[in-house]
């Protein structure tokens, strides 16, 4: 006995996920109901529509992870939910679910940081890492480096001072007329062309900053695309398939070029001796392999743990995942538990 059982659930963004873990590592079961096809049209995430999805799907999705696991209340030690951050109307559905069945149950309620669970992900079948860690989240939302000294001890080193990874990749994909969602798109069509074709400004904000920005480089492929004033016509139309390539590939390439730098910086300055990697855009396997060359090149070399690809993206394994560890370490929320937008 002494094995811990989490109920977990997601609903920050475009995703309704639960999942069940047992002891941090064995997963149980996993469900994502993506939103994807509901968000095409605009282009984006719309909250209002995020959250209506959210509330139609959230008990559904939570009693097929149940299901799926064969497990019943009884079975379930606690129940986790990541409050934050995300779009507080999406976060809002999964907190009171989660307070709700807490409650009902009388089990004890685990509030779960989406950007942490996004590193938690790396460390799912890991034993123990070597410490200290440099930790990247690339998502939709966000762009942010950690100094990590323990999964729970995660303190912020940088992030975006504008576009997140995620969002340059889908603003530059909507630019270039590609399906949405853009991060797969652009680095299916990427792997076609030629990454040193147009040279896109790196933007390193100064010296010794740990900081990120991507809306220079997305306002340069609009430039490539429409001329300097903006006046030109919209020359995609025209482009063939080769010259669209290309782009994605030299904007993609800006990306990690400039994400690998960073960690790479962020390394040195913290005496890093692992790499943890995270977040949708972390399914990108060229940028995989970049972080993967500078880890092994470094001096001295530095272990690069990324998430299984299925995991990148948002789900609710992270989530029970990362509340094991939480409850370990008694760190439990109550129903007063709120949703917050930053985090
Ligand atoms: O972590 P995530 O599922 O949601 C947030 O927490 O934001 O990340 C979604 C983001 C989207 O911007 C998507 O375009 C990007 O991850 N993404 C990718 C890839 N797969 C997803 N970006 C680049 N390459 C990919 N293969
Ligand atoms: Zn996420």
């Amino acid at each position: 006995e002494g094995h811990i059982t989490v109920l977990g659930i997601e609903t920050s963004c475009d995703e309704t996920a639960a999942a069940v873990v047992t002891d941090g590592r064995q997963v149980r079961s996993s469900v994502v109901a993506s939103q994807t096809e509901l968000h095409r049209k605009y282009g984006g995430v719309v909250p209002e529509i995020a959250s209506r999805a959210h509330i139609e799907n959230i008990y559904p999705v939570i009693a097929e992870a149940m299901s799926q696991a064969e497990v019943g209340k009884d079975d379930i030690d606690a129940v986790a939910i990541a409050n934050q951050p995300g779009l507080t109307i999406a976060l809002v559905v999964g907190v009171t679910a989660a307070k709700t069945l807490s409650f009902m149950w009388g089990k004890p309620l685990v509030a779960i940081n989406h950007l942490h669970a996004h590193l938690q992900s790396a460390l799912l079948n890991e034993e123990r890492i070597d410490l200290p860690a440099v930790a990247l989240v690339v998502s939709g939302g966000h762009t942010s480096l950690y100094d990590c000294e323990s999964p729970l001890d995660l303190t912020l080193l940088g992030s975006t001072i504008d576009d997140a990874a995620g969002e340059a990749f889908d603003k530059v994909a909507t630019i270039l007329k590609l399906p949405y969602p853009g991060g797969p798109s652009i680095e299916k069509l990427a792997r076609t062309g030629d990454a040193k074709a147009i040279r896109f400004p790196r933007s390193m904000l100064g010296r010794d900053s740990l900081d990120f920005s991507f809306s220079g480089l997305k306002t340069a492929v609009l430039y490539h695309c429409r001329g300097q004033d903006m006046k030109g016509a919209d020359r995609v139309d025209e482009m063939d398939e080769r010259e669209i390539a290309d782009i994605a590939a030299s904007f993609q390439a800006a990306v990690i070029d400039v994400l690998v730098r960073k960690t790479k910086r962020a390394a040195g300055r913290i005496g890093a001796r692992t790499v943890l990697l995270g977040g949708g855009v972390a399914a990108n396997g060229t940028l995989r392999e970049a972080m993967e060359a500078m880890c092994r090149r470094h001096r001295p070399p530095l272990r690069l743990l990324v998430a299984p690809k299925q995991y990148c993206t948002d789900n609710a394994v992270m989530v029970a995942s990362l509340a094991y560890h939480k409850i370990k370490a008694g760190l439990l929320a109550d129903l007063t538990l709120e949703p917050s937008s930053t985090g």
